[in-house]
């Protein structure tokens, strides 16, 4: 769910040149809330689960928090402070730290356009899953192979998902934002609520429920692979929102007086603690009600779901409740990153902000339409021999991209501007408590393994190696 500071701020913002008054958020509140209104969605319900139970369950989790801690919270702190520092948006604020650095900006960018459509798509899922619920079409939807069928449909997919991108682009473009976050931010305790009750009823009814708890909270060293640790990482920067530049804007709306630790661990939790939740409520379900289901991949939450709901007393209420706030959350988080890559072009090619909308529609709805298509007609397309086109969209960003902009990010604070930049303005709230695991973290451990994982996607990537 998000709350665009673009909007926001813009009465008083030239965004790139960053010469006029910044406004910033009213307290601490603000910004935790519209930072973290910013890093919960997809990520966290539909993409994180779907990770967790492929790549090896306890194992995941323990490699995912522990990343969290290191690696999410100094790229995070970095972030927020070169925005703080700067006062610009990412592509002026690396112009402004080192003038050869201006690429990552522009790069930075890019990610959220590429996200964008294949984030639709899900979120036309989302949508279909939603009003087939409203109408009564759950016992259907609880069906092994109804996932499949439908995604492997063309008009069906093509529909929910233009209907989706439309609704986004709609509110961007007319400017009404602020409404469907303010409706957002009543629900998200209630998501939270609904989560919570949905796990206890699933484990208070479900007889063999006890084995998926231990395969998701058990960390078993044994099933530890490469991949662990590469879409642990991706689904880190995804999901906190990183190395997009996203973190860079919200910094630059923060006040000095606030602190830029005690924001991010806020942060981290309340992002890390969701995905947590979602992970209990689809992984040991998935196991006690269809284990072959456990590495479908991006289909988990919409193969087991309704199954849980068709068990549950009033179950067709609970889910329809539950995919409607889903739905919410999805499209909060695709308002932004559309209002993001359209102010992106508005500020670049000084083009209006009518047509810049039309443009990212455009690019968005074609490059949705490979992904859509990427499970039918296109089936047989696969990149590096395994991926269609919405797990490519995704790998690329998420594995390659985003790791390509954190470990620039990193060498530009350890060797040109210096650690000590970032600690200072971190430390103009207060002391920085962890600035040794931070400094340590950006100069070695964070550069080290983004080039070891870079290599390894690469080696794979051009089938040198199998990992
Ligand atoms: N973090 C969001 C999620 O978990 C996805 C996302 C990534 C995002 N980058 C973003 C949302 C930028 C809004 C803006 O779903």
């Amino acid at each position: 769910m998000d709350n665009n500071i673009s909007v926001e701020a813009s009465a008083t913002t030239k965004t790139s040149s960053g010469g006029a008054k910044r406004s910033s958020f009213s307290g601490k509140i603000g910004f935790v809330l519209a930072a973290a209104g910013s890093a919960v969605g997809l990520g966290n319900i539909w993409r994180f689960p779907y990770l967790a139970a492929k790549y090896g369950g306890g194992i995941f989790l323990l490699v995912y928090i522990i990343l969290s801690v290191t690696f999410g919270f100094s790229l995070m702190i970095a972030e927020i402070a070169i925005g703080r520092k700067t006062q610009q948006s990412p592509i002026g604020a690396y112009r402004a730290l080192d003038k050869r650095f201006g690429f990552v900006g522009v790069l930075a960018s890019i990610v959220p356009l590429l996200i964008l459509p294949y984030y639709s798509v899900i979120g036309g899922w989302v949508t279909k899953y939603a009003f087939g619920f409203v109408t009564g079409e759950m016992s259907n939807m609880a069906s092994s192979s109804y996932f499949g069928d439908y995604i492997s449909g063309v008009w069906q997919p093509i529909f929910w998902f233009a209907l989706f991108m439309g609704a986004t682009a709609l509110i961007v473009l007319f400017g009404v934002q602020k409404g469907v976050e303010k409706v957002s931010k009543i629900m998200m305790p209630v998501l939270v609520v609904l989560m919570v009750f949905i796990i206890v009823y699933t484990f208070v009814t479900t007889d063999n429920i006890w084995d998926g708890i231990v395969y998701y909270i058990k960390p078993d060293f044994s099933k530890f692979t490469y991949m662990t640790f590469v879409s642990a990482l991706g689904q880190l920067f995804y999901s906190m929102s990183l190395a997009m530049g996203i973190m860079i804007t919200f910094g630059s709306y923060m006040k000095k007086e606030i602190s830029i630790e005690k924001s991010t661990h806020q942060i981290e939790i309340f992002d890390t603690g969701i995905a947590f939740l979602a992970g209990l409520m689809i992984i040991p379900a998935c196991i006690a009600y269809d284990p072959s289901q456990l590495t479908k991949g991006p289909g988990l939450m919409f193969g087991v779901l309704p199954k849980v709901f068709d068990n549950m007393f009033g179950g067709a209420f609970i889910g329809a409740m539950f995919f409607i706030m889903v739905l919410l959350a999805a499209l909060t988080s695709s308002i932004s990153l559309m209002e993001t890559v359209v102010s992106t072009i508005q500020d670049k090619w000084k083009l209006g902000r009518k047509i810049s909308c039309l443009i990212v529609f455009g690019t968005s709805i074609l490059l949705g339409l490979l992904s859509c298509l990427g499970y039918s007609v296109w089936s047989e397309v696969l990149f590096f021999g395994k991926f269609a086109f919405l797990d490519f969209f995704d790998f690329l960003t998420n594995s390659v991209m985003m790791p390509i902009i954190a470990l620039i990010t990193c060498i530009l604070i350890s060797f040109f501007i210096k650690p000590s930049t970032i600690i200072e303005e971190v430390s103009l709230s207060g002391k920085f408590k962890q600035k040794t695991l931070f400094s340590v973290m950006i100069k070695y451990i964070t550069p080290v393994c983004l080039v070891v994982v870079l290599v390894f996607a690469i080696l794979e990537g051009v089938g040198v190696i199998t990992v």
